[in-house]
């Protein structure tokens, strides 16, 4: 179907009145209901800010969202496209120079640049790359913003602003009495945690760039040496704790306690021993919060399958053959790894210590397990997935809670009956059930505490009771769900039984 209209941006031209500078705050903002309630029984509220207070503009983005409100047949569900498909451009582009090559978008409420999310953010803006120039300048400025960071930083996870911007940075309470090893300086970074799947975020939004794009001017200097360091993490991380001379081996150690607002972390800020299994270790999860083991079942996923595409990348290129050698070498390893040493009876373990230590649960994050088929790691029907899913959506998942209007799994981020609603977004990936799918889709679309955005979590004993108004990782994903389901279940949620794919 071509529905793209271009143009559309001069619509706005006479609206632009109010100057940045009186932009409301879009945690603020974004806390009660603004415009004319959408026509379904939920009502839901128009949450875009002002025009002349978007963060950037894109064409290709205000057409499909024409589209979009025009093809879904529930207009409860329409509004929620409207409010989360733009709301990384509309809210999160904090500074943006195409002349530096260089763009710092921050999380939402949280106002770093967190390689994670920024990867998500931009994930369901992938096939709009291709026809809009303007929005493939900035991911490719984001990425090379990263590489500096990765080149410099690679076990840290969270940025402050590029020089360039001039932006200052943020203190970070966190990070306050934290000591980390290697020591970073807390100008450009805003907090190290050492979380496996931010570098497989750099890479999943380096193979968004190319494979939309085809251009390779992305793979600059910044972006080889964070390649290097990549490889220098999943060496030193898939490291066993003690060599076979029982020296401690420690690259990477983080540590509250003392009075610091973070906690302290056992033996030296290394936490759990692990053991070699061929799986990369990580020290905190996709929640920020601490591992109990080290070897995160779904971020070794991830990885897996992003060094894959980083191989046949470089290979289509000619490049880097040695860097190609290396990611096929891993992606198998951790492959089999993750099949030999964290399967039992069916059910896929969270997280490993390479002893036979397994914890099985799902936190709500992704990676996690429940998005294995969104990683790309798996098939839907495999009936390893199949049966950890049912698993994983049961009372038998220390994570998963369900209450009258809401249900689905969290973790110890917020606590055990605050489930994320980015958790059902994960399982409507993971499903071709109709019903699930719908399931899944109501209960998200039921539980916005009527503001018309996804928050980061949802009581199930209170519905106004949430956390993160602005964030804007769980919008993109929503809106790259449902532009999913537009494409491969159509009848479900447009008006006609008819397959939409933006930009073409
Ligand atoms: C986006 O467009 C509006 C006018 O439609 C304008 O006021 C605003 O400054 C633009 N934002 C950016 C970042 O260019
Ligand atoms: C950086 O660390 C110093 C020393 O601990 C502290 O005084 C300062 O506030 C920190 N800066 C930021 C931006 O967090
Ligand atoms: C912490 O990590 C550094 C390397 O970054 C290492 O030299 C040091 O020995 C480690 N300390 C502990 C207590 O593990
Ligand atoms: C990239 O190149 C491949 C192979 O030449 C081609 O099939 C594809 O359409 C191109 N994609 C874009 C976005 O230009
Ligand atoms: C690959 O080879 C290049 C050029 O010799 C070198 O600079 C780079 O460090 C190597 N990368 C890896 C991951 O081995
Ligand atoms: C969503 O709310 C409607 C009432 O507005 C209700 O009929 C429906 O069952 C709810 N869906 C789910 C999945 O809770
Ligand atoms: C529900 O949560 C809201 C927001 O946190 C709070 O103000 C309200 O008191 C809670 N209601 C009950 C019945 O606990
Ligand atoms: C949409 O069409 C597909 C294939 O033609 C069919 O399998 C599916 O049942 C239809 N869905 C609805 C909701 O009509």
């Amino acid at each position: 179907m071509k529905m793209i209209r271009w143009g559309l941006a001069l619509a706005f031209a006479g609206l632009a009145t109010q100057s940045v500078a009186q932009c409301p705050d879009y945690t603020q903002y974004s806390q009660t209901p603004h415009g004319g309630p959408s026509s379904g029984p939920l009502g839901l509220p128009f949450m875009r800010p002002d025009p002349a207070c978007r963060t950037f503009n894109s064409t290709a983005v205000e057409a499909i969202i024409t589209d979009m409100k025009s093809l879904l047949k529930d207009p409860d569900i329409a509004r929620l496209f409207e409010n989360t498909f733009p709301n990384t451009l509309d809210t999160t582009v904090r500074y943006y120079s195409k002349e530096q090559n260089l763009a710092f978008i921050i999380t939402g409420d949280i106002t770093a640049q967190w390689l994670r999310d920024t990867a998500n953010q931009f994930a369901h803006y992938g096939t709009l790359l291709g026809s809009d120039p303007e929005l493939a300048q900035l991911v490719k400025a984001v990425i090379n913003n990263e590489a500096r960071y990765v080149s410099e930083y690679p076990y840290c996870g969270s940025f402050q602003p590029p020089p360039e911007s001039g932006l200052a940075p943020s203190h970070n309470d966190w990070a306050d009495g934290v000591t980390v090893n290697p020591p970073v300086n807390n100008q450009t970074v805003f907090e190290c945690k050492y979380e496996l799947d931010s570098l497989c975020g750099f890479l999943k939004l380096s193979r968004l760039y190319y494979r939309n794009t085809n251009d390779t001017s992305f793979m600059n200097e910044n972006w080889r040496t964070a390649i290097d360091q990549i490889f220098r993490v999943i060496n030193e991380q898939s490291q066993p704790t003690f060599d076979e001379h029982f020296n401690f081996i420690s690259f990477y150690n983080w540590t509250g306690g003392n009075g610091a607002l973070s906690p302290m972390v056992d033996n030296g800020g290394n936490g759990e021993p692990k053991a070699y299994s061929g799986l990369v270790g990580t020290h905190h999860r996709p929640s920020d919060d601490l591992s109990i083991f080290a070897y995160l079942t779904p971020a070794n996923a991830m990885l897996s399958v992003e060094l894959t595409h980083l191989a046949e990348i470089l290979d289509q290129t000619h490049q880097l053959r040695n860097v190609s050698q290396q990611a096929r070498e891993w992606s198998s390893r951790i492959h089999n790894a993750i099949w030999d040493t964290t399967v039992v009876d069916n059910i896929f373990a969270y997280e490993t210590n390479g002893f036979g230590g397994r914890y099985v649960m799902d936190d709500a994050n992704v990676p996690s397990l429940l998005s294995l088929p969104y990683l790309g790691f798996l098939e839907k029907h495999n009936p390893a997935y199949v049966a950890t899913r049912k698993l994983l959506l049961s009372a038998k998942n220390p994570y998963y809670a369900a209450g009258a209007k809401f249900r689905g799994v969290g973790g110890p981020h917020v606590n055990p009956w605050h489930p994320w609603p980015m958790s059902q977004i994960s399982a409507i990936f993971g499903s071709d059930d109709d019903r699930e799918i719908l399931t899944s889709l109501y209960l998200i679309a039921n539980n916005t505490a009527g503001l018309g955005l996804i928050h980061e979590s949802q009581s199930i004993y209170n519905e106004t009771d949430y956390t993160r108004s602005w964030f804007a990782w769980a919008n993109s994903f929503f809106a790259e769900m449902i532009l999913d389901l537009a494409e491969r279940k159509p009848g479900l949620v447009l008006k006609e039984n008819k397959s939409y794919k933006p930009g073409l």
